[in-house]
């Protein structure tokens, strides 16, 4: 089950004037998916966006880039700030995802993840992304296992193989 946090305007007020973008992991993503053949970058989705400090960093990778959140709270201070032209952000949950299937290249979830009820999230993160695209799970703590299907050790395996080489 989802967990329903950081949905009042004094929160998503204080993430914005608080949160560290995260530039190198941004970097970590682009460089694994510039290596993927063959490459598309037309939509990537930031899902649990918050005030979309992280959101704007993928910017400058892909055609269009939509910020998700299921605080309207903060998808109101997203808007509120300074966007790339395309750029924009949509109130969703992210089990529940406003994208047809295939459509997307990159799904993100930057320090998010941890909220969702991740079992519907994975299965909405697979139904939208093309076969080839990639699913970015950014966390500042390891101790999160993913299940899915019978690709769960495989997912695990991956987040650790990452790990360790950033
Ligand atoms: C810790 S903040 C991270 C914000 C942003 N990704 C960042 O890195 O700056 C977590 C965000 O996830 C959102 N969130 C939590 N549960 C969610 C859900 N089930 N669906 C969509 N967004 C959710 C919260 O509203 C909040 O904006």
């Amino acid at each position: 089950m989802a967990v329903r946090l950081f949905e009042g305007k004094d929160h998503a007020s204080s993430y914005l004037q608080y949160r560290v973008a995260p530039h190198e992991m941004v970097s970590v993503i682009m460089s694994y998916i510039e290596k993927r053949k063959p490459k598309r970058s037309e939509l990537a989705v930031d899902v649990g966006c918050g005030p979309g400090q992280v959101t704007v960093l993928l910017a400058p990778y892909f055609n269009k880039v939509v910020g998700t959140d299921v605080s309207q709270a903060m998808i109101d201070r997203a808007l509120a700030k300074s966007n790339p032209p395309n750029t924009s952000y949509r109130q969703s949950p992210a089990e529940e995802l406003p994208f047809t299937a295939g459509e997307v290249d990159l799904v993100t979830a930057m320090t998010a993840a941890h909220w969702f009820d991740r079992p519907r999230f994975l299965q909405e993160a697979d139904r939208v992304l093309r076969p080839g695209g990639c699913l970015a799970l950014l966390s500042y703590t390891m101790d999160m296992n993913l299940e899915y299907g019978d690709v769960s050790d495989a997912l695990n395996d991956i987040c650790q193989e990452v790990r360790y080489k950033s």
